[in-house]
């Protein structure tokens, strides 16, 4: 079973200030950084290029994983492995032939990874598991940080977990949610069976600091945590 982590969103941090926010997370103890990568149109917001992230490698040794939140995964999915992303995370909705997506991730170098939508069923990723290290159930329409967490999404995490332990990968595959992620809605999320817990606006607005946000969050998914 693969433990608890905690990934930070890049997407609420002071811009200009990039560089040292990534330091101040690392020194938070989360576990990798998840960059939200958006393109404008498959959602209406735009945000990190490759070479932004590759400015910021060489600050800290996390893992990156790259969310792409963009219609064409394929076209510069390169140049994320370039900039030192080791996880690029496709959604489903815009993978018209999402094997061939993940293959061609995975060909990189790299471990590739599905996003679903709230909309879309998890029967979306029945047929890649074998291909991926980590499926991501959106808690929040994909766009923007500081949405409220969609607690109706804790059924689809289940279902995710479920599909995982029949397939026998819960030693290979990751179950990761992202949008709304708090100290009060983490439990749901963890006993409904993710691993992997994204927060943005959450780790930044504790009055104690990173360093409390994200053992508050941590202990609180350890505690709460279920693995089919
Ligand atoms: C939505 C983004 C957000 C972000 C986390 O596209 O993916 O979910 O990472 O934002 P918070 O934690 O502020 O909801």
């Amino acid at each position: 079973m693969k433990p608890i982590q905690i990934a930070p969103s890049v997407l609420p941090v002071d811009f200009s200030r990039l560089g040292d926010a990534i330091c101040e997370l690392d020194s938070a103890g989360v576990d990798l950084i998840q960059w939200d990568v958006m393109d404008g149109q498959f959602v209406p917001n735009l945000t990190f290029g490759p070479d932004i992230i590759a400015s910021t490698r060489a600050l800290t040794k996390l893992p990156f994983e790259a969310h792409l939140m963009v219609l064409t995964p394929e076209a510069m999915a390169s140049r994320y492995v370039e900039a030192g992303c080791s996880r690029l995370i496709v959604h489903a909705e815009a993978c018209s032939n999402l094997r061939h997506t993940l293959e061609t991730i995975n060909a990189l170098g790299v471990t590739s990874a599905v996003a679903l939508n709230p909309e879309t069923d998890a029967s979306a990723v029945a047929d890649v598991l074998d291909l991926v290290d980590l499926i991501l159930v959106m808690t929040v329409r994909p766009g923007f940080g500081g949405q409220k967490y969609i607690q109706t999404m804790e059924p689809k995490i289940a279902q995710v977990r479920k599909m995982i332990s029949e397939a026998k990968l819960d030693d290979k595959v990751n179950l990761e949610v992202d949008g709304g992620i708090s100290v009060d809605t983490v439990a749901g999320a963890a006993k409904s069976g993710a691993n992997i817990l994204v927060a943005g606006s959450a780790l930044f607005k504790d009055p104690k600091g990173l360093t409390h946000a994200v053992q508050q969050i941590r202990q609180t998914a350890t505690a709460s945590f279920v693995a089919n």
